[in-house]
């Protein structure tokens, strides 16, 4: 059992440190939202993640886990603090790490032991050792400490299983020693453990991510060639994902990639590659090609409709991917903005993010449900592939739009008994249906 500080209750942050104290660690942790604090300690959650409502008030009852503003507090007799404060994008794409300096300054003011400071948030290339210069130079005296990277590799909607699921633990550092002890930390996970040095660990969690986004925007430009040819993405990318090379995983062609980590972390690393002169010709295209699949909704539905133009839309799904409250970046804003723009009236629904929802998006008149949505609508878009849509009374669907058009931007449905039912239905790339026509 060991003691560990995490600084930052995000996304991330929180998931690790529950997780941790899960294990059975002590865990404090910390953030500089007082009432995002004051809440959790009544057990009010930040942000939406399954199953983390439970994992957290279960470790709160068993001591395990608690949370506090106070830098001294959390560091008291803690051996690991790790940072996960937010990184986002700055005006050039750059990260963001102001607040990874800041936590890097209040950890040295504060800590009175030795400590291994673990770099949790996806921070550029070379910030491990910046972050270590921050501490060194905010100590009112020189006390022990090491840097470790260990990169996050959580997905939103299933953090907690892939915390306590890992694929693999990466670690940097240039102490070998203080990797092995955050290694100790992981090996409950059971999952291969690789230590490097700082920067390959920094430079691992980008390359996996923009790789991961580079997958889907390729799936995404097959699609769009799928389209023209008269192919079926979807069935392409079975049989593409039946190569063991390639894998059937981020092969689902649709509205494209949002969130707060594939969008930054892509931007993060070709600017990276700017700097140093060295020209980012995939990542560029790989942006560009993410941002363009959400104009394909206006498209297909100015086609489908004659135009959208006084038209009533109504979009299923608003957070960036289904089982999160998470609106960062989603596709549904520049959607929703975009049909507004052309004069379109826009509906919203969302199983979990409609609070978020109506603060970004005030043009948009929200819905309590997918029927009621619907009734009146010209067409209906599906831009979040949550499961309740997949299970949808279609029927009473069709008899509630003002006509029958669906535009599926997750690909969810069959075209084919889209068809039969009679709705006048597009997918995402999916080429011509059995008979043969056109989608
Ligand atoms: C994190 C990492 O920042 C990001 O690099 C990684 O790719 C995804 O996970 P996330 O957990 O989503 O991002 O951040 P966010 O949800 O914005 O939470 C950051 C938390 O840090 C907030 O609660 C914020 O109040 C807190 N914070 C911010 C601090 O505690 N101290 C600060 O100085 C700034
Ligand atoms: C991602 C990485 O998967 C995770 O390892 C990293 O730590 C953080 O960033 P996350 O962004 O939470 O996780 O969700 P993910 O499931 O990866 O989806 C990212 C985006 O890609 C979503 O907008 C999703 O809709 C989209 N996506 C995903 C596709 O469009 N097609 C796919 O096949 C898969």
């Amino acid at each position: 059992m060991k003691q560990i500080c995490v600084i930052g209750v995000g996304y991330v942050g929180l998931v690790t440190g529950t997780c941790f104290a899960d294990l059975g660690n002590r865990v404090i942790a910390l953030d500089v939202n007082e009432q995002r604090i004051e809440n959790l300690k009544k057990g009010i959650m930040p942000i939406y993640e399954p199953g983390l409502e439970e994992l957290v008030k279960r470790n709160m009852q068993a001591g395990r886990l608690s949370f506090t503003t106070s830098y001294k507090e959390a560091l008291k007799g803690t051996e690991f603090a790790f940072i996960a404060v937010g990184t986002p994008s700055g005006v050039n794409g750059e990260a963001d790490l102001q607040y990874v300096a800041a936590a890097a300054r209040s950890v040295a003011e504060a800590m009175e032991a030795p400590l291994i400071i673990i770099n949790k948030s996806t921070v550029p290339v070379g910030t491990g050792d910046w972050v270590a210069d921050i501490v060194k130079k905010s100590q009112s005296k020189p006390i022990p400490f090491s840097v470790v990277s260990c990169p996050e590799f959580l997905r939103e909607g299933s953090a907690i299983s892939d915390f306590m699921n890992p694929h693999r633990t990466v670690l940097g550092s240039l102490d070998r020693e203080a990797a092995e002890k955050v290694a100790q930390l992981h090996l409950p996970l059971r999952a291969p453990i690789m230590i490097t040095d700082l920067r390959t660990a920094e430079m691992i969690k980008y390359a996996s991510n923009a790789f991961l986004a580079t997958k889907i925007s390729f799936i995404n430009e097959i699609a769009a060639i799928c389209e023209a040819l008269g192919a079926d993405v979807k069935e392409v990318a079975t049989g593409m994902g039946l190569d063991k090379r390639i894998g059937p995983m981020f092969l689902d062609a649709g509205l494209g990639w949002g969130g707060s980590c594939f969008p930054k972390d892509v931007l993060a690393l070709a600017y990276m590659a700017d700097e140093k002169g060295v020209e980012p010709h995939i990542l560029n295209a790989v942006s560009k090609v993410n941002y363009n699949q959400r104009h394909l909704v206006r498209k297909n539905l100015d086609e489908m409709l004659g135009t959208v133009k006084g038209k009533t839309i109504g979009l299923l799904g608003l957070a960036f991917k289904p089982n999160t409250d998470d609106m960062r970046d989603a596709p549904s804003i520049d959607i929703a903005q975009e049909l507004t723009a052309a004069g379109a009236s826009v509906r919203g629904y969302d199983p979990v993010a409609m609070e978020v929802a109506r603060t970004i998006l005030p043009a948009v008149e929200m819905f309590d449900d997918p029927y009621t949505l619907a009734k009146g609508c010209d067409a209906l878009v599906i831009v979040t592939e949550w499961n309740e849509f997949k299970q949808l009374d279609l029927e009473r669907i069709k008899g509630l739009l003002k006509s029958p058009v669906v535009y599926d931007g997750r690909n969810i449905y069959d075209p084919a008994i889209m068809r039969s039912m009679g709705f006048n239905y597009r997918g995402v790339g999916r080429g011509y249906d059995v008979n043969g026509n056109q989608h």
